[in-house]
Parts: structure tokens; sequence; C-alpha cells
């Protein structure tokens, strides 16, 4: 299931992202500022946790997001900013990492690091920017499950409708909040219009 956020806000934050002659600075903070609403959107389900706490004026019984059951999954390299994004607001959450690169002349992903704990039951938030022929992302949703992850939503900048079908179609249950869908894949299996390579374009490597 996929969430399309429209949004002016997002809009324009993704648009900013295109241009080429930002530096990998505002790349990276701009990509902070989009994961930080797909965050807000994705959590707006979220049941609260009641909790006794020391307030001012005493004990209180207050709500809050048990963040113990929250695991952040990020692809390298491009998902590492959005990583950040998430963990500056759940700080109490859970992190781990997945290596998975695209051969450049077949486009077929390959998982080469798997820093993943065991996910018994636990929300995963799996972030990467960008889903273009969906094998990163699907590879990544089955590693997760295989660790027994209960929820898994996925947060996405840019998509192409070949990549969001081929992971729905896969994987139903997940819930993927995605702030752009493009128009689709190049020869090179490039979105189109796209980004470019994101971890090229955050850590100012080609
Ligand atoms: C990019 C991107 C995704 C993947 C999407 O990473 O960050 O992980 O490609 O492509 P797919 O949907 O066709 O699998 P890349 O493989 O370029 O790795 P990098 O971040 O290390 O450059």
């Amino acid at each position: 299931m996929h969430n399309p956020i429209h949004h002016p806000l997002l809009q324009s934050l993704v648009n900013t992202l295109r241009e080429t002659a930002l530096s990998p600075l505002i790349f990276r903070h701009t990509i902070k500022e989009i994961t930080k609403i797909l965050l807000y959107e994705s959590l707006k389900d979220m049941p609260l946790k009641s909790k006794t706490i020391n307030t001012w004026h005493g004990e209180q019984k207050v709500g809050l997001i048990d963040e113990s059951e929250i695991m952040v999954v990020s692809v390298l390299r491009a998902g590492l900013p959005m990583h950040d994004a998430v963990i500056e607001t759940l700080s109490q959450s859970k992190s781990g990492f997945l290596g998975i690169k695209r051969d450049e002349s077949t486009h077929q992903s390959h998982l080469y690091y798997d820093r993943v704990e065991d996910c018994s039951g636990k929300i995963v938030i799996m972030v990467d920017p960008m889903i273009a022929t969906g094998g990163s992302l699907c590879d990544a949703i089955e590693v997760v499950k295989n660790k027994g992850a209960g929820r898994i939503i996925s947060l996405n900048i840019i998509a192409s409708p070949e990549g969001i079908q081929k992971v729905e179609s896969r994987y139903g249950e997940v819930e993927i909040f995605i702030a752009q869908i493009d128009e689709g894949l190049d020869e090179n299996k490039f979105i189109i219009p796209g980004l470019g390579d994101a971890g090229d374009r955050a850590y100012n490597t080609l």
C-alpha cells in the first residue's frame, strides 16, 4: 500500500533536490526536512502508551510513543541522511543498517552488508530516498521480514511507478510513504526526471 502525500511544502522541497548545483550539505539537509514530513505522516495512527512521569505539579499520566518498539533501518548510502532525521525525532528507537548496491550493468540489487538485529514484533521504519526498479527495497524488506519485523513502514522520497508496483505486488502489507512519484525509468533504470545518484550527491562521490 502506498501513500503519496500531496502538500506544496513537500513538493517544493523535493523539487529543490532536483537542482544539480545544490551542495552536498544542502542536499542532505533538504532530505532530512522531507524525511521529517514523511515520518509525521506515517505515524499519524500510532497509539500512545500511558506512562506516569514527574511534571512540574506532581505525577501525571501522559501518552507517549513507545520508541523501544521502533527500529529504523536505512539502506546505504543514500538512506543515511534520512536515518539521521528519524532518530533525531525518535531518539530512543533502535537502528539497523543494510548495504545494498545496484550492479551498474545488470541493474540487479545486491546485499553486501547486514547490520540489522532481530526485530521480532517491532515496527520497522525503512528509509531510502529512491525506489527505481524496486529491487533494493524488496531485498531490504525480505531481510527485515526474515528477522521478524511486525509492521513495516517505508519512507521514500521519489519512486518510479514500476518500482512501486513491483514492491506492492510482492509486499502488499508494507506501508510506503512517498513524497513524489516520477514519470518512469530510462534505459539505465534511473528515475526520470529523478535526482541523479542520491548517494553520490549526498556525500560528494562519483
Ligand atoms: C540507489 C538508491 C536505492 C537504489 C534504488 O542506491 O539509494 O537504494 O539505488 O534502485 P532500485 O530500486 O532499482 O534497486 P545505489 O544502488 O545507487 O547505492 P548507493 O546509495 O550506495 O549509491
